[in-house]
């Protein structure tokens, strides 16, 4: 945890930001794999750590914006817990770690609220697990129906402006989840021969999130199908002259996520075709980082990332035109149909179960509907503290360009017979992590070899 005053603060800066009425933070509960005993690993909501930081299951805490009351809101273990999971400290001694006064058991809590609501409004986050909703509606005694309107878009946008500017000790943090995830790339690249299971790479730098002390902060993304953009499938072996697309994070003890994308060869250098796509998405992710300052809105740093490899893919004989043209009509989204980033924290994709709208865009900067751009989660202009992922990339998805080609999809722009050889490519990213400072952006992290001459460098170097 951080120092107690930490999270007094936020639950004051909350607490200003709203006008009045009670608000209820949900934690997370155990959740069963196979048998209700047996658990996934327990990973608290984020949103609850961040405003009160204890990192326990069934745990809920509630503030009286009016008055200015907290409570944190669980049982006191029993004997039959300690046996089996050791002595614990109580709901007092936890509330006090946090800086909260008043501690109340779930039954309390409900006989509470029944009265105070008579007269005050409800505040609580959109629940997005099963176990959020049978814990409200038994805290609540209310069917989901009438819960649904106290889902408050007040407070969702409070939690969401204040979450969205890192603080002082959040960076530090970051930088730690970076470090940690900029060691599992370092290590894929040092790890991986020609002969092995994906398998075995994924499971070894995995080893390397938890020895970080924290965990995975998402699922591995380890593949020599890069052009499949979330492929958690690790059974394939790995064979001289494919490309290895590894993206993965850590997340660390806090909770604070890291996010990293490296592509590189299995063998010890790079074919010329595959340099060539690398140099592209390369030159896009350098140009994009420089963009990086207040003020910028991320859709430009976006769009010009599109132009880039438009450009890069033209001269390739891939595509036909103006490169602006291209972009416009969205004929360069065929080769990267994702964003070029999302808001990092807490979680890997931040507060995305709050809305991504909320978080990466704004009443008057809203999200196109175009096929690429609908697919970027964050477009907002640029403010100190954000703190995001860089990650522009290209994929050969030969069910999507077939698709495009049946469809007569931008036939001027898109040379399709040229592409008929390509389908078995797959794809590159590359990806980093950014905070947004006064006048520019910092790496989160240490850097990590990322230049074709720095990553054949380490490949040599393995297969020597
Ligand atoms: N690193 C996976 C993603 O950003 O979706
Ligand atoms: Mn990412």
């Amino acid at each position: 945890m951080f120092k107690k005053e930490i999270y007094k603060s936020r639950r004051k800066e909350l607490l200003n930001r709203m006008g009045s009425g009670i608000i209820l933070l949900i934690g997370n509960d155990e959740s069963s794999i196979n048998f209700p005993d047996n658990w996934y690993r327990f990973r608290q909501d984020s949103t609850f750590l961040y405003y009160v930081g204890i990192n326990k299951p069934g745990m809920m805490a509630c503030f009286d914006v009016d008055s200015g009351e907290e409570w944190l809101v669980g049982d006191d273990i029993d004997i039959d817990t300690i046996i089996w999971m050791g002595n614990q400290p109580n709901m007092k001694e936890m509330a006090d770690s946090t800086s909260i006064n008043g501690v109340m058991s779930p039954s309390e809590c409900s006989e509470f609220l029944q009265k105070r609501l008579n007269s005050r409004e409800l505040h609580i986050l959109p629940p997005y697990r099963r176990g959020h909703r049978n814990r409200y509606k038994k805290l609540l005694q209310m069917g989901w129906e009438d819960l649904e309107n106290k889902v408050s878009s007040e407070l969702i946008s409070a939690v969401a402006e204040q979450r969205n500017h890192k603080s002082e000790e959040e960076i530090a943090e970051m930088h730690r989840a970076a470090n940690i995830t900029g060691q599992m790339h370092l290590s894929a690249m040092q790890y991986a021969r020609p002969g092995m299971k994906e398998a075995e790479v994924a499971g070894f730098i995995n080893g390397i999130a938890v020895s970080g002390g924290g965990d995975l902060s998402f699922p591995i993304i380890l593949t020599k199908n890069g052009q499949i953009l979330h492929n958690h499938y690790h059974g394939n072996t790995l064979s001289e002259g494919d490309l290895l697309l590894v993206d993965c994070g850590a997340e660390t003890d806090m909770g604070y996520a890291g996010d990293m994308t490296r592509t590189f060869p299995v063998s010890s250098s790079f074919s010329s075709r595959q340099k060539d796509i690398y140099e592209i998405v390369l030159a896009a992710e350098n140009n994009s980082i420089d963009m990086l300052k207040p003020g910028v809105p991320y859709r430009d740093v976006h769009l010009t990332a599109g132009r880039i490899i438009a450009e890069g893919l033209k001269n390739l004989g891939l595509l036909n035109g103006d490169p602006d043209d291209i972009v416009q009509e969205g004929a360069h989204a065929l080769f990267m149909p994702h964003g070029l980033g999302h808001m990092i924290g807490l979680d890997v994709h931040d507060m995305e179960n709050l809305g991504e709208d909320v978080v990466g865009y704004t009443n008057d900067f809203l999200r196109s509907p175009q096929f690429g751009l609908k697919s970027l989660r964050l477009g907002r202009p640029l403010e100190e503290g954000f703190a995001l992922t860089v990650e522009p990339g290209i994929y050969f998805i030969p069910e999507l360009i077939r698709q495009w080609k049946v469809d007569n999809k931008h036939t001027q722009l898109i040379n399709f017979d040229a592409l008929e050889s390509w389908y078995d490519f797959g794809g590159i990213r590359i990806e980093e992590d950014y905070l947004i400072t006064a006048n520019g952006a910092e790496l989160l992290g240490e850097p990590v070899a990322k230049s074709v001459k720095d990553v054949e460098e380490i490949r040599k170097e393995v297969l020597a």
